[in-house]
């Protein structure tokens, strides 16, 4: 079983990224092939600056492998390395109605936030399309909101192998239901665009301060409190053992614990929880030959896994 996933270098990823993508991620590993990449030229419809496209996409690259992506066991690369997928783009442009991405809700969102959409915010789903069926992908996991992309990529695949006979595998998207929402340090949604994250590898002090932040409500220090109304302890138990969490909840209740003492907590659970993975980044950071490697590694990988398809498609379009 083929599965692919992308990553859109957007700066700095947060706990709520971790949790919901990427773990999943680095552990569907062991249920299959994955094909994992970082969708830099999909950052492109949105983002005009090239030192931060630069640096997004280093940074995305040292994050999965710091998380656990194996450049050896799977097949890793950067988008824009394989430049085949930007040909495929415009042979399914071809077979794609227009009704079809006219439907698609992150277009019309940016249609009804009045931004002028550019062509490539339009054809975002023929792109992406392209990178799941140029490597015959069997499954793609997704956000909710990816999933009806997924859904255009299948489309735009019947379409293709009726119009010129069958080559391409028909994706599913499988969808990656957030168990637990995580929560940012205002209790809604963690987001990037609210602001309210926790990063992964922020720096000691802005972690510290950004968990310090914490809404709480003015309950005194003595008095019982419930974890289950805190967002204290909603990120506690996302980190802790069973025990430590069962522990903590115990405090809460029994009253003595007072909020800035469990946020201490908190930020040490979840600094110590990443400190493996902080000290294999800064480990790669230093190493830019190995990661030079690893990226030509994978985009020769990446090219001989969709040659054969390229091929047929090609001829099959009457381009050979
Ligand atoms: P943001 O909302 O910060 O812009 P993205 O939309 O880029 O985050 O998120 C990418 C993926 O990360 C989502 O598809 C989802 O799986 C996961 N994710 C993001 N925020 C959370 C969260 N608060 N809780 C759980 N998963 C999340
Ligand atoms: N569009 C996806 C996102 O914004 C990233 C992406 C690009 C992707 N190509 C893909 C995801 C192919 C899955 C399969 O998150």
């Amino acid at each position: 079983m083929k599965i692919l996933s992308g990553i859109k270098p957007s700066g700095s990823l947060h706990i709520g990224n971790y949790l919901g993508m990427i773990k999943p991620m680095v552990e569907s590993q062991k249920r299959g092939e994955l094909f994992c990449f970082i969708a830099n030229l999909h950052s492109l419809t949105t983002l005009f600056d090239a030192a931060k496209m630069a640096r997004h996409t280093e940074d995305a690259i040292l994050d999965l492998l710091a998380l656990g992506i194996d450049p050896d066991q799977s097949v890793f690369w950067v988008q824009s390395d394989v430049p085949e997928v930007a040909e495929l783009t415009w042979y399914l442009g071809n077979v794609t109605p227009m009704g079809l991405l006219e439907r698609c809700h992150a277009y019309k969102d940016a249609l009804a936030k009045g931004l002028a959409p550019n062509h490539g915010l339009f054809s975002y789903p023929v792109l992406m399309a392209a990178d799941i069926l140029a490597y015959q992908s069997n499954v793609v996991p997704v956000g909710k909101d990816q999933k009806q992309h997924v859904e255009v990529a299948r489309d735009v695949a019947l379409k293709f192998n009726s119009t010129y006979g069958e080559v391409f595998t028909l994706p599913e998207p499988e969808i990656v239901e957030e168990l637990a929402v995580v929560p940012g340090v205002d209790g809604q949604k963690m987001s990037k665009s609210y602001g309210n994250v926790i990063e992964i590898f922020g720096g000691e002090k802005a972690t510290r301060k950004k968990i310090m932040s914490i809404v709480t409500d003015p309950t005194p220090v003595e008095a019982p409190k419930d974890p289950d109304k805190s967002v204290i302890f909603a990120l506690y138990k996302l980190f802790a053992s069973p025990g430590e969490t069962k522990t903590m909840a115990e405090r809460f209740r029994a009253g003595g614990l007072g909020y800035g003492a469990a946020k201490q907590e908190l930020f040490e659970t979840i600094w110590n929880h990443f400190s493996k993975f902080r000290e294999k980044r800064e480990r790669l950071a230093g190493d830019a030959a190995y990661l030079r490697e690893v990226r030509r590694k994978g985009a020769e990988k990446a090219r001989e896994r969709l040659a054969a398809t390229m091929e047929k498609v090609r001829k099959l379009v009457g381009v050979v």
